[in-house]
This record gives structure tokens, C-alpha cells and sequence, in this order.
């Protein structure tokens, strides 16, 4: 239980489910603790019809200080991911599985803590909502905690990666996290997995 009694964002959802009406509703969410020490909440951004969503886990330091999912150095590998398998950034929304960046202070840095999955499971109604919305026909599965939260606790990241499996009505693809990519021993064969796994993505249609 949470200090305020809160474990889940649902309370906190508005009527209207449209992005900008959740948007805004998601920047005075409660739902778990993590917004008490982040700056704020970063909401999914792209268009409303986007064909494809992206899931990473959780703002990180840079986002969680503009405002914005994947503008630190994650977001500079997804960006050269997106291009590399050709996909536009103009048809992907891009969001995290936790919307408020969780850490601990080490000294003056902030260092990134893996959200638990508590706060994962009191996130989610967020991005349900943000599927209902977008309606996206592939969903892009960064890493453990978007799997956790969308593919269920048993599916292994390591192991089902790179193949579409179906998630309602749309096919989901999942891969590492870029920030995986950035922490592995051999980079560019870890970028070269993920690149890999987002060219799937890339040629996956979905089933008429
Ligand atoms: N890592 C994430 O999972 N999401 C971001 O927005 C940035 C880094
Ligand atoms: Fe709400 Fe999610 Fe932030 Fe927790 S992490 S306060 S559930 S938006």
C-alpha cells in the first residue's frame, strides 16, 4: 500500500478518454507514490491514429526534467532504430509502461530504480487507455517492465523476442530495452538484435 492508500491510477482517469483529455488528466495523477519525487508526469506522445505504439518502462532522468518519453540517450537509439528499420516517426506513439520516473539519490545524481510491479500494475489503466485510444495495429514491446505489463509476468523477453504474438487486436513484437543496448558488453550486437526485432515490427501486418 502506498503512503497515500493509492494503488492504482484508475480514480484518477477522466470521463473522456481522447489523448488530450487523458493527457491532462494523467499530469495530477496519484496513483502510486512515484509521482511524489518526480518533476512530472510524461504522458505518450504521437498521433491519435498511430499504426504503431512503442512501450519502453519509465521516464528516465532527462525525460522526467522536459516532459517528453524518450528524448535522453534511449531515445537517441530508438530514433536511430525507427529510421534504420524504415519506420516513420510520423505513424508511431510512443509511451512507457510507468509514466512518472522512479529513482534514488545517489549524491547529486538521480539514479534510475526499476519500477516495482505494484506501480507498474497501478499504471496500467494509462496505458490501456492509451491502446484504447490509438488503436495501433502493432505494438513495439521494450523490455521487461512493458512486458510485464502487456504480455503478462510469464513471457521472457529473452526468449520470445522478435516474433509477433497476439495482443487484442493488435500483433505485439517485443525486443530489449535501448537503454539494454546502451549497458551491453558488446553494443553493436546488442543494437543489431534490436534492430532485428523493430524490422519485424517493420514487416508484421496484421491478420485480415
Ligand atoms: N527509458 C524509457 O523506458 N522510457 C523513456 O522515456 C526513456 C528512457
Ligand atoms: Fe499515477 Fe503512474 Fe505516476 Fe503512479 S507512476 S502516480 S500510477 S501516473
Amino acid at each position: 500500500m502506498t503512503k497515500n492508500g493509492n494503488n492504482s491510477a484508475s480514480p484518477f482517469l477522466p470521463d473522456r478518454h481522447d489523448l488530450s483529455s487523458l493527457r491532462n488528466a494523467a499530469a495530477c495523477c496519484e496513483g502510486c507514490d512515484l509521482y511524489r519525487d518526480a518533476t512530472q508526469t510524461v504522458f505518450g506522445e504521437g498521433p491519435e491514429r498511430a499504426r504503431y505504439m512503442l512501450v519502453g518502462e519509465q521516464p528516465g532522468d532527462q525525460e522526467d526534467r522536459q516532459g517528453h518519453p524518450f528524448v535522453g540517450p534511449a531515445g537517441r537509439i530508438l530514433d536511430q532504430g525507427l529510421e534504420e528499420a524504415g519506420i516513420d516517426r510520423d505513424e508511431v506513439y510512443v509511451t512507457n509502461a510507468v509514466k512518472h520516473f522512479s529513482f534514488t539519490n545517489k549524491g547529486k545524481r538521480r539514479i534510475h530504480q526499476k519500477p516495482t510491479a505494484a506501480e507498474i500494475d497501478a499504471c496500467r489503466p494509462w496505458l490501456s487507455a492509451e491502446l484504447a485510444a490509438v488503436r495501433p495495429e502493432i505494438v513495439v514491446v521494450m523490455g521487461a517492465t512493458a512486458a510485464r505489463a502487456l504480455l503478462g509476468r510469464e513471457f521472457r523477453v529473452t526468449k520470445q523476442r522478435g516474433e509477433p504474438v497476439p495482443m487484442g487486436d493488435a500483433l505485439a513484437v517485443a525486443t530489449i530495452h535501448p537503454s539494454a543496448v546502451l549497458r551491453a558488453p558488446d553494443r553493436d550486437a546488442a543494437y543489431a538484435g534490436f534492430l532485428a526485432d523493430l524490422r519485424v515490427a517493420a514487416d508484421t501486418r496484421p491478420a485480415e
